[in-house]
């Protein structure tokens, strides 16, 4: 069994050397310590879709290795991309420590997505921090602009396209989540979480606040109805799954395929709409209302170009049957804006991208708390080498075994930091990765190599820090100046 990122079994819980592993069922919990690597059960039990880099536009390093793997509905922001349309991209931060390498994979992403064209929302998760972690909020705003925003504007997101908001000064984010959360229950917390009796409130309350945080780039104060993706570790999954389901629960139109072929719409009827769909409080139907309802549809559907358009009230749906899987997100959009016309959230499930973990610099998690697994983004070059050279190796013990069997690239940290953070050049990463496996390359040239790309990247940091401090304020909502 491999020890995973706060996975565990559902069923039986085992406690294994302070890991948390499972038997049957995945669990991830994402205030959890362990670190999987189990990704395609990850895939394969919550349904991600994996990613392939050759359908993206332009992509990174990240999508070229496969550490982006995975994917929910991402096609919906490839295709605002293709088509112009807007797109937003929304990510958070925890501000409880310094920045490490591990933090630059979002912001690396974030940054892709907006030289794409989405505008960029970053939340800072100083309530989660202040109640999972015990940071005051006045330090979460300290660490969230010295550390993590001086590193953003040196990583090149461009803070005339960022927002930054605490979550404690954007109210509606907190509303939103407390107005979701009439749409869950403490079974399906149970369900995603592993919640039990014993579980602290705060660690109910945070994913509610993620969940407005994810959800309110689509309200019209921020930007309005548009696709929004969420780029995060896959520990995050939880808070996706959650968030999409509460969205869907939200909705007034289902859209689905219908048997027969093509798109069935049909209504779905709760207290806030019940009204607006003509459900009387006598329990009738006020069947004029409900004819307007389905000619509103109609004539949603005319105006998409569509004139195969069968409508029966009568049955509850308007079927489509020249729909194809293609228009699906058009009508989406379509039925959204005009459940907002009548007063709903017309809220859209969020698309979400995945990254792995890159291994700890000690082969164990990447961990702020333990500096020998990482490398702090304000670590001097002393240090970067120094925990470049005490590094988890995957070479052999000497060097006649190393030139005999081969090292192993996907365990060695000095590899495997450089595919993940240093090396952009995809030819020499190959090389260094056949000639390492083969035994031709030593693991302490592998270092060598690391060191140097590391200290490169690093000083350019360091110096690109300095340049673009003066716009750390910039990257500043306004509610959170
Ligand atoms: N929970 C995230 C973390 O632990 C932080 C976070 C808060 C977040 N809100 C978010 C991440 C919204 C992505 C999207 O790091």
């Amino acid at each position: 069994m491999v020890p995973s990122k706060g996975l565990m079994s559902k069923r039986k819980r085992r406690l294994v050397g302070g890991i948390t592993v499972g038997e049957d069922e995945v669990l991830i919990d994402p205030w959890g310590s362990s670190q999987s690597t189990d990704y395609e059960r990850i895939i394969t039990q919550f349904g991600l879709t994996p990613l392939n880099a050759s359908t993206m536009p332009n992509p990174t390093k990240l999508h070229r290795r496969g550490i982006v793997f995975a994917h929910r509905d991402v096609d919906q922001i490839t295709e605002a991309h293709r088509t112009g349309q807007a797109f937003g991209v929304l990510t958070g931060l925890m501000p409880s420590g310094q920045m490490h390498l591990g933090h630059s994979m979002v912001i690396e992403q974030a940054k892709w997505f907006q030289e794409l064209g989405g505008d960029v929302t970053i939340a800072v998760a100083d309530l989660e921090s202040q109640a999972t972690r015990g940071v005051s909020l006045e330090k979460g705003r300290r660490i969230a602009l010295e550390e993590y925003l001086a590193h953003y504007a040196a990583l090149g997101l461009d803070s005339d396209k960022t927002q930054v908001y605490f979550q404690s000064s954007r109210p509606v984010v907190q509303r939103l989540g407390f107005q979701l959360g009439k749409r869950t229950n403490l079974n399906e917390f149970e369900a995603i979480y592993g919640f039990s009796g014993e579980t602290n409130l705060a660690h109910v309350q945070a994913p509610l606040v993620q969940v407005g945080d994810i959800l309110h780039p689509q309200l019209d104060a921020y930007g309005g109805l548009r696709p929004v993706v969420v780029p995060v570790g896959v520990d995050q999954d939880p808070h996706l799954r959650l968030t999409r389901g509460l969205a869907a629960k939200t909705n007034w139109f289902n859209l689905k395929e219908a048997p027969s072929g093509g798109a069935l719409i049909s209504l779905s009827v709760h207290d806030e709409n019940a009204t607006a769909f003509g459900q009387m409080p006598n329990g009738r139907l006020d069947r004029e209302k409900v004819n307007s309802v389905f000619g509103r549809v109609v004539d949603v559907l005319t105006s998409l170009g569509f004139s195969d358009i069968l409508s029966s009230p009568k049955q509850g749906h308007v079927r489509v049957p020249s729909a194809t899987t293609r228009d699906a997100h058009g009508i989406r959009m379509a039925l959204l804006q005009l459940e907002r016309s009548m007063g709903g959230m017309g809220l859209l499930a969020p698309s979400s991208t995945y990254h792995h973990f890159a291994v700890g610099m000690t082969g164990d998690k990447m961990s702020s708390s333990q500096p020998k697994t990482t490398l702090f983004l304000r670590d001097d070059l002393a240090t970067v080498q120094k925990k470049i050279k005490r590094a988890f190796s995957g070479g052999q013990s000497t060097v006649e075994e190393h030139r005999r069997l081969g090292g192993n690239p996907d365990v060695d940290v000095a590899y495997q930091y450089m595919m993940y953070f240093f090396e952009e050049d995809d030819a020499f990463l190959a090389e260094l990765n056949a000639s390492f496996r083969s035994g031709a390359l030593l693991a302490g040239e592998m270092k060598q190599h690391c060191t140097e790309a590391a200290e490169r990247w690093m000083k350019e940091l360091h110096e690109k820090r300095d340049e673009t401090a003066h716009l750390v304020d910039a990257f500043l909502a306004e509610d959170s100046r």
